[in-house]
């Protein structure tokens, strides 16, 4: 047991709430826990099919869409605050041809000043993957993000936003409320290491719509050695009527909500949220949504 700390010795809800993805090894297991995702990455690249502008990949974390949608032919903007999850990033980027690499730029910045980070009326899409808005923790937070970008985007641009639709069984879980997630080999930590993952609900503050949450991971090697790491962090969770208005307040219209990235229809007991929304501007033409749906197949693979 070398190396473990028992759950209950290292975690407390008086704990500070950090972003996860600032830590390293969260970068280091990233793509091992997410790579296997697709849905999100077919709907990036089918919106983003016959887009000549840039497309921006808010929130890009270790590229898990950037790469695809540069794969297919995009020019990325691939945006994150946390310089681990970015090293991830570039790492991957080294090993694609070089033409792929050019297409790319990485860019360390935060979401509540992108008017200082991005170019203004340059992007064609731009993407806010699952719960990258949930980070925001405020109203002013979420419209800072939401008014940068709709100055970066060109007239009829488009910005999709996934995030978590929390039903009431979600908001009245139990304090403490435990789950285990997985147990899985890790070899990005190492050969014959495995990993396991326990959640653990805090709270949920309804007035503030905020939801307190703990991982605990535990790591165990080869020799049997054990170690923890743990997170406490917030997200806070929008309704889908508040996102509408949100997106209305800062400039967007012809917002489409739907219950997952097939374009089903909404509801919140499917536990997804994805809204579609554009700037004032010219629609895109009926012969770019047709291109959009026949690229839709056309390298879809996750970074993974
Ligand atoms: C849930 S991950 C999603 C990563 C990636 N989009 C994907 O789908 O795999 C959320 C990402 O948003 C980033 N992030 C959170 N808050 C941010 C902020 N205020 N500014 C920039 N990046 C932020 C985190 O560092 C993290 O990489």
């Amino acid at each position: 047991m070398a190396g473990f700390c028992p759950v209950e010795a290292t975690m407390g809800d008086d704990e500070p709430a950090t972003d996860p993805h600032l830590d390293p090894f969260i970068a280091t297991i990233y793509d091992g826990e997410h790579g296997g995702a697709s849905d999100d990455v077919d709907w990036a690249v089918s919106l983003a099919a016959g887009i000549d502008e840039q497309v921006a990949d808010l929130g890009c974390g270790t590229g898990r869409l950037s790469l695809p949608l540069a794969l297919a032919g995009r020019r990325v903007i691939a945006l994150d605050r946390a310089p681990a999850m970015l090293t991830q990033l570039r790492r991957k980027l080294r090993a694609e041809a070089p033409a792929i690499r050019r297409r790319v730029t990485v860019l360390k910045a935060d979401l509540r000043t992108l008017d200082q980070s991005l170019p203004v009326h340059a992007v064609g899409l731009a993407v806010l993957g699952y719960n990258t808005f949930a980070s925001l923790m405020t109203s002013t937070e979420q419209q800072r993000c939401l008014l940068g970008l709709q100055a970066a985007l060109r007239p009829g641009g488009a910005l999709t936003i996934a995030t978590a639709a929390l039903s009431a069984a979600h908001l009245l879980l139990p304090e403490g409320f435990t789950q285990d997630v997985y147990r899985r080999a890790a070899p990005e930590l190492g050969s014959g290491v495995t990993l396991s993952r326990m959640d653990i609900h805090r709270w949920t503050d309804q007035t503030h719509q905020i939801r307190r949450l703990a991982h605990v991971y535990e790591v165990t090697g080869p020799d049997g050695g054990r170690r923890q790491h743990h997170f406490e962090y917030a997200v806070r969770y929008t309704t889908r009527f508040e996102l509408e208005h949100l997106l209305a307040r800062c400039g967007f219209g012809r917002v489409r909500v739907y219950g997952g990235y097939l374009e089903e229809p909404f509801t919140v007991a499917g536990g997804l949220l994805v809204a579609l929304a554009q700037t004032e501007g010219a629609e895109p033409s009926r012969e770019r949504r047709g291109a959009a749906a026949a690229e839709r197949g056309l390298v879809v693979t996750s970074a993974e």
